[in-house]
């Protein structure tokens, strides 16, 4: 009796087993994809986009397997390199590369001589020559500051809140290396001389994209000069979010007596945009992006050469009036 349980129980066993067997995938495709720093706000939603991208492809479609791995550059350029070399010699069979650094073409140009597809994001390499393989997916910066300075335009007095004619702001600027950070600072400014506002330039400092950064550099330039800023403009989201903890320490009041402008519409910012506590901030359409990106990807794969070699994105301007939108 005892031994017909046991044969049993085996027969059971290897039942469930076989049963639970996957049917074997048609194709395995393995992505390696390697972020700039996992440590940056609109970095995080971006990964994430990617990741839930092929999720939902491996859930709609069993046919093809979609293995992603994503790595962490610790904004460091030989911590990168390091991990694209070994996303190469393990033979992925696409790259998705936020680089580190964009002011050297040197880890660019390894990745193209490898011959693996590969869609760079986020960070442009000014004029650099793309293989047959390898394309930019981005957005144009130029237009995230021209909103911004949109913005404040819109404000009353064009945001020339003590009617002294001019408008005395402070730039907390992203990582100076960055074309988003140099365009955001330069067009943002731009646009208000362009349509006859005076500007004064009160102090301009980087805070390498960072929300306590943001923080330490906008509490200096309140502590030193106080009343005389109108206008804070921060090259993002998380340097913004940093900059209102500093204007609330400092007694000041957003919307009243100090206005502030950010680039990515994080869903905290459109929180505050609806509330009044930011004047605006700029959407960086991190799905929108993760999309084009991934989508090329798939095109790569299927050996199809880039509809675009250069993808811009398009920015959306938001402000209380659209701010829901992007809560959504
Ligand atoms: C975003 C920033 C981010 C940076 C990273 C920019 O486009 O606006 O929030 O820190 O990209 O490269």
């Amino acid at each position: 009796m005892k031994k017909l349980v046991k044969v049993l129980l085996a027969v059971l066993l290897s039942l469930t087993f076989f049963g639970c067997q996957q049917q074997p995938k048609t194709k395995e495709v393995k992505i390696g994809v390697a972020i700039y720093q996992f440590n940056d706000n609109f970095m995080t939603l971006y990964r994430n986009d990617i990741q839930k991208y092929f999720d939902d492809l491996n859930a709609k479609d069993s046919s093809v397997h979609y293995t992603v791995e994503i790595v962490d550059g610790a904004n460091d350029v030989n911590t990168q390199t390091e991990q694209v070399r070994t996303f190469i010699s393990k033979g992925v069979d696409a790259l998705i590369v936020n680089l580190v650094q964009t002011t050297s073409d040197a880890l660019a140009k390894e990745i193209v001589n490898s011959g693996i597809p590969c869609v760079f994001i986020n960070r442009e390499i000014a004029d650099f020559n793309y293989g047959d393989k390898t394309c930019y997916v981005g957005a144009d910066a130029r237009d995230s500051g021209t909103y911004q300075g949109q913005i404040i335009y819109n404000v009353p007095n064009h945001g020339d809140l003590n009617g002294d004619g001019t408008v005395s702001y402070i730039m907390i600027m992203g990582d100076p290396e960055n074309t988003d950070a140099q365009y955001r600072t330069e067009f943002s400014i731009k646009y208000l001389t362009d349509n006859g506002v005076t500007v004064e330039n009160l102090f301009q400092q980087t805070g390498n994209w960072d929300q306590a950064q943001g923080q330490e550099l906008v509490g200096n330039a309140l502590a030193t000069h106080g009343d005389k800023i109108e206008v804070v403009f921060c090259n993002n989201d998380g340097m913004a979010l940093g900059a209102y903890e500093a204007i609330k320490a400092a007694g000041r009041t957003v919307g009243t007596d100090i206005y502030l402008v950010g680039v990515d519409a994080l869903p905290e910012c459109c929180e505050m945009v609806k509330a009044g506590t930011m004047t605006g901030t700029v959407l960086n359409d991190d799905k929108g992006q993760a999309t084009a990106c991934c989508d090329t990807v798939l095109q790569l794969l299927a050996g199809q050469a880039p509809a675009k070699k250069v993808n811009y994105v398009p920015y959306v301007m938001v402000t209380k009036d659209n701010a829901d939108d992007y809560l959504k």
